[in-house]
């Protein structure tokens, strides 16, 4: 494909900006598809609510729950195609290889990209923050279950393993609605950067729906790099890349055609 020979033949990253989408055929729902609520007591609550700070302020436990409920569904899933592809990018782009995805389940690690080259701008659903700690994170204690039922609610032992004696609860390291992105926890200023310098976006399995992945795809599009797009579905990226002057949209699986891709990327 000429546009991956003109990337290839220029300087600065190949940028792969990646999200639910990809991990969807590993058997992880996606944000704003079908299965992305929560019920607390007998209300719904959708990913938009209940991944804020203010709700977690109101009901740390419930949040938790539905996080730790998550984090299972995460652990027990396996890398796909898409990601075993990404793997073969960096071994042979090096240096040349950043992947900033917004995807909290640690799958582009476990199947192999390098966690220096990896930016997770939205966390990781298996570390946790103490509020007086920024910006360390640690692991879960291995206390907690992994395997975690839909409806189960903490017990003591959990209670006394997230929160501290004066009442102070630690958090999931994620980014929530009513937060903002920044370099030490999320990457930020890292991920503009290579956007800037980038020979190369593609974009895999977002809707398009937060900020820091929309700046990367403008610009991207106000450069005038090649930018691919791969999406089951039509979002705003589809419809930029559509519009770019050396735009391409693939419209479909992300384990159909990002290996594809990538192998023309890779020879
Ligand atoms: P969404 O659930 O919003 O969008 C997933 C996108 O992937 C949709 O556009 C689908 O059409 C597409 N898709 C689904 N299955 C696919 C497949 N097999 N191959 C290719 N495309 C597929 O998920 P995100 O865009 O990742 O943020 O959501 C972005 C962020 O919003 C999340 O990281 C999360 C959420 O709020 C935070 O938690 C801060």
């Amino acid at each position: 494909m000429e546009l991956c020979e003109r990337a290839l033949a220029a300087h600065g990253p190949i940028l792969f900006l990646t999200g639910a989408g990809v991990s969807a055929e590993s058997g992880i729902p996606t944000f704003r598809g079908a299965e992305g609520y929560w019920q607390v007591g007998s209300e719904n609550y959708h990913p938009e609510d209940l991944a804020t700070n203010a709700a977690f302020r109101r009901m740390p436990e419930e949040v938790w729950a539905w996080y730790l409920y998550r984090r299972g569904v995460c652990r027990a899933a396996r890398p796909n195609a898409a990601h075993l592809a990404l793997v073969e990018a960096e071994r042979t782009l090096g240096e040349r290889f950043v992947l900033v995805t917004q995807n909290v389940d640690g799958l582009h690690v476990r199947a192999g990209n390098s966690p220096e080259r990896t930016f997770c701008i939205h966390g990781n659903i298996d570390l946790l923050r103490w509020t007086d700690e920024h910006p360390r994170t640690r692991p879960l204690p291995e206390a907690i279950p992994v395997d975690w039922p839909k409806a189960r609610r903490l017990g003591e032992a959990e209670r006394a393993l997230l929160q501290r004696p004066g009442g102070t609860w630690a958090r999931p390291h994620v980014l929530w609605f009513d937060e903002s992105y920044d370099e030490p926890l999320f990457r930020f200023e890292s991920s503009v950067s290579a956007a800037r310098r980038a020979a190369m976006v593609v974009v895999v399995g977002t809707s398009g729906a937060t900020t820091l992945p929309s700046l990367i795809v403008e610009i991207a599009s106000q450069r005038g790099i090649p930018l691919v797009c791969i999406n089951r579905d039509p979002s705003p990226f589809t419809e930029t890349a559509a519009q770019a002057p050396e735009g391409l949209v693939l419209f479909g699986s992300a384990t159909e055609y990002l290996p594809a891709l990538v192998r023309c990327l890779t020879g």
